[in-house]
């Protein structure tokens, strides 16, 4: 296919493109071209300290870029890839330092998208990408959103369409003897206790790992997102309306009757009980409110349940403390 062919190219001459995932969109690039790799972290503003993923065709790829990988990493990649996983493993000292931040260790994904698998195998090397947004914004789930996002400082937007999963992979530190989950995901703890038969610890359980993207605040719209309980959240909205200060409202019930034609909501949108659908649409929807000329952003409580983890853990990085 001709689009592939001129992102392999481009990936060869050190370009940047962003590559569509079931995930986010990613900002590629070369994993063995520290140049490039250098304008991944400028054009996202990011720290160099902050490693990147590389994104590699297949499981049999891993030792490429990975030494003394446990079986049980083997055992999670065969269940799980292509698929939103990422795994933490040793690095193999062929990955050039300034991908993995410096660190001794790296970060692996055989994402599940028929272009980027394509893309991987033709260009037989890995594709190191973080979320093609900048540093601590929303990921993009569109190839319109990177093209917002930025701009010209991409050299080519492979576009994939719309992601089908809509938030960052699961990421898991397969390094010691005991795993870790550094970031959750749509691949949940259990679903990773079915697998392997060490208990992965969730990250608040572990605090001698450093995990560089995990600051507090992350994912964020560019005006303040407050997140609520129902009935606290229907107290801010009279609340705002009163001191003119307008909002929009993403909950899980429709906008009760009395604020039917209130000029202080600017929208309202009813996401269903499905955590599925809700990560499919919650990053888009994020994007809409900020640009629409509402003063903040209101979000309800997910449900507390297990398949709510990582919509809760976006939205909590998302919000503002309460002021
Ligand atoms: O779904 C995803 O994971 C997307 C798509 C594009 O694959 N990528 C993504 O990349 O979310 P990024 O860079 O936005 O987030 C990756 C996270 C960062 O918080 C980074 O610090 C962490 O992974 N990470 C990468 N290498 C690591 C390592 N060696 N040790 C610990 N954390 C690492
Ligand atoms: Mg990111």
């Amino acid at each position: 296919m001709r689009i592939i062919e001129h992102a392999k190219a481009l990936l060869l001459e050190g370009k940047l493109v962003a590559i569509p995932t079931e995930t986010v969109y990613g900002l590629g690039a070369d994993a063995k071209n520290p140049k490039a790799i250098q304008r991944v972290y400028a054009v996202k503003g990011r720290p160099t300290t902050n490693p990147l993923i590389i994104h590699i065709p297949n499981q049999d790829a891993m030792s490429d870029w990975a030494i003394d990988i446990p079986i049980e990493a083997y055992r999670l990649a065969n269940a799980f890839w292509p698929g939103p996983l990422t795994l933490i493993l040793k690095r193999n000292p062929c990955v050039p330092k300034i991908v993995t931040g410096g660190q001794e260790t790296v970060a692996l994904r055989v994402p599940n998208h028929s272009l980027t698998l394509e893309l991987l195998h033709h260009f037989k090397g890995g594709i190191a990408a973080p979320s093609a947004n900048r540093y601590g914004r929303i990921s993009p789930t569109t190839a319109k959103h990177v093209q917002e996002e930025l701009g010209q400082a991409v050299d080519y937007i492979l576009d994939g369409g719309p992601c089908t999963v809509g938030i960052e992979s699961t990421i898991v530190y397969m390094v010691d003897a005991t795993p870790f989950i550094l970031r959750q995901g749509h691949i949940s703890k259990s679903a990773i206790e079915a697998i392997i038969k060490h208990q992965p610890l969730l990250h608040n359980e572990t605090p001698t790992i450093t995990v560089p993207g995990s600051s507090a605040s992350h994912y964020a719209p560019t005006k303040p997102l407050y997140l609520l309980y129902r009935e606290s959240l229907l107290e801010r909205v009279r609340h705002c309306i009163e001191k003119n200060k307008s909002v929009c409202v993403l909950s899980f019930f429709e906008k009760p009757e009395s604020l039917q034609g209130s000029p202080g909501v600017i929208d309202w949108v009813c996401l269903p009980l499905d955590p599925t659908i809700v990560a499919r649409q919650l990053y888009h929807q994020l994007r809409e409110f900020d640009k629409n000329e509402s003063h903040c952003i209101l979000v309800q409580e997910p449900p507390d349940a297990e398949a709510w983890l990582a919509i809760k853990d976006r939205l909590q990085r998302a919000a503002r403390p309460e002021d």
